[in-house]
C-alpha cells in the first residue's frame, strides 16, 4: 500500500478525542456521549457538526468513530445525486454501529434528502422496484449506523432533517494559542523543530482556522529549510508570513481588498452582499462563507438589515482615520 504523503492533509490528523485541540465545550459533552453510547452498546445517536471550514470537521468525524471503534465511510452531499448513490452506500458498505460521514451535507439532494429520512429514524430504506404500474415500493432493512453531517452552512439545513439530529454542534474559531499547541505537536511528529513563539506567531496570523495554520507552517518551514535553519524561529516565522501577506491578525490581501473597497468606495457602509462581491470581483457565497466569518470574530466588519458594515476596529488596524459619524458611535 502506497503512504499518504507526509504533506496529505489528514496524514498526521488527531485520532483520539484527547489530542483533539481546542473546542473543550464539544469535547467534554461528546465524550460523555461516547461512553454512554458504547456503554449501552448503541448506534450513536445521528450528529450535525456545523461551522466555517478548515476547523476539523472531518477529524471530529474520524476521531467519533475511532473512539466507537466503527468503521467511517465518508462521502459529501455533491456526490449523492440519486436515491440509487444512497442506497448502495447504505446496503452495501456499512455494518451495524458504522458512521456514515456526508461533508457539506447541506448540498445533498432534495430526493435523496427525503430517502434519507426513514434511513435515519427507522432505519429502513424504501426502494422502488420496476417501473409504471407495475412499480412497487418495498423496505428494505439497513444496519443501524450514525450519520455524521458536516456543514459550513446550518441555515440550509432543512427543518425535518435538521430534527432528525439527535447532537447538534458548533466548531468554534481557535485561539492563537490552541493553534501553536497543534502545530507544535505537528512539528514533532514531522520530526522538525519549531519555537514555541514561531508556533504562536502563525497561529495567530492563521484566523482561528486549523487548516490554515497547518498550511501556513509548512510554508513557513519551506522558507526555513531553503534557508539552512534548522529550527523554525520567530523572526523567520515574521518574514514568511509577512512575505506570503498574512499581516498580524492573519488578514491576507483578499480581506484586506474586501475592508479597504467598503472603507473607501462605499463610505463604510452599508453596503449590500452582492454589490461588494461584484466590486472586488467574487463570488458572494465565498464572501459570505470564507472571508465574513473571520472578519466578524475579530469585530471588523458587522451584518446589519442595511447591509455589511465596517466597524472602528477596522479603520484603526487598516490606518484609516476614522468619520465623524463613527466618532461619535
Ligand atoms: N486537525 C484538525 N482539527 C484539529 C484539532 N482540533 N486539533 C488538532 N489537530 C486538528
Amino acid at each position: 500500500m502506497t503512504q499518504p504523503s507526509p504533506n496529505f492533509e489528514g496524514a498526521n490528523r488527531p485520532r483520539r478525542l484527547e489530542d483533539y485541540v481546542g473546542q473543550e465545550r464539544l469535547k467534554a459533552k461528546l465524550s460523555v456521549y461516547l461512553e454512554a453510547t458504547k456503554a449501552r452498546g448503541q448506534a450513536l445517536d445521528h450528529t450535525l457538526i456545523f461551522g466555517p471550514p478548515g476547523l476539523g470537521k472531518t477529524t471530529l468525524a474520524h476521531i467519533i468513530a475511532a473512539e466507537l471503534g466503527v468503521n467511517i465511510k465518508v462521502t459529501s452531499g455533491p456526490a449523492i445525486e440519486k436515491p440509487g448513490d444512497l442506497a448502495a452506500i447504505l446496503t452495501n458498505s456499512l455494518e451495524e454501529g458504522d458512521v456514515l460521514f456526508i461533508d457539506e451535507i447541506h448540498r445533498l439532494g432534495r430526493v435523496a434528502e427525503e430517502h434519507l429520512y426513514p434511513a435515519m429514524e427507522d432505519f429502513k430504506l424504501d426502494i422502488v422496484i420496476g417501473q409504471g404500474p407495475a412499480a412497487r415500493s418495498i423496505q428494505l432493512p439497513i444496519p443501524r449506523f450514525t450519520l455524521i453531517g458536516a456543514t459550513t452552512r446550518p441555515g440550509l439545513i432543512t427543518g425535518p432533517m435538521r430534527s432528525r439530529f439527535g447532537i447538534i454542534e458548533h466548531l468554534a474559531f481557535y485561539s492563537p494559542e490552541e493553534l501553536a499547541q497543534s502545530l507544535e505537536r505537528e512539528a514533532i511528529i514531522r520530526a522538525y523543530s519549531i519555537e514555541p513563539d514561531a508556533a504562536l506567531e502563525i497561529g495567530a496570523r492563521a484566523r482561528g482556522t486549523m487548516r490554515i495554520a497547518k498550511n501556513l507552517l509548512n510554508r513557513v518551514r519551506d522558507y526555513a529549510q531553503v534557508s539552512g535553519e534548522e529550527v523554525i524561529t520567530k523572526a523567520r516565522a515574521e518574514d514568511a508570513l509577512d512575505k506570503m501577506g498574512y499581516d498580524t491578525v492573519g488578514l491576507n490581501e483578499r480581506d484586506v481588498k474586501l475592508l479597504e473597497m467598503m472603507v473607501t468606495k462605499f463610505a463604510g457602509g452599508p453596503v449590500g452582499l452582492e454589490t461588494l462581491a461584484t466590486a472586488i470581483s467574487e463570488d458572494a457565497l465565498t464572501i459570505e462563507d470564507v472571508y465574513e466569518p473571520y472578519l466578524i470574530q475579530l469585530g471588523f466588519i458587522k451584518r446589519t438589515s442595511r447591509g455589511r458594515m465596517v466597524t472602528p476596529h477596522a479603520y484603526v488596524h487598516l490606518g484609516y482615520e476614522l468619520p465623524q459619524d463613527l466618532l461619535l458611535e
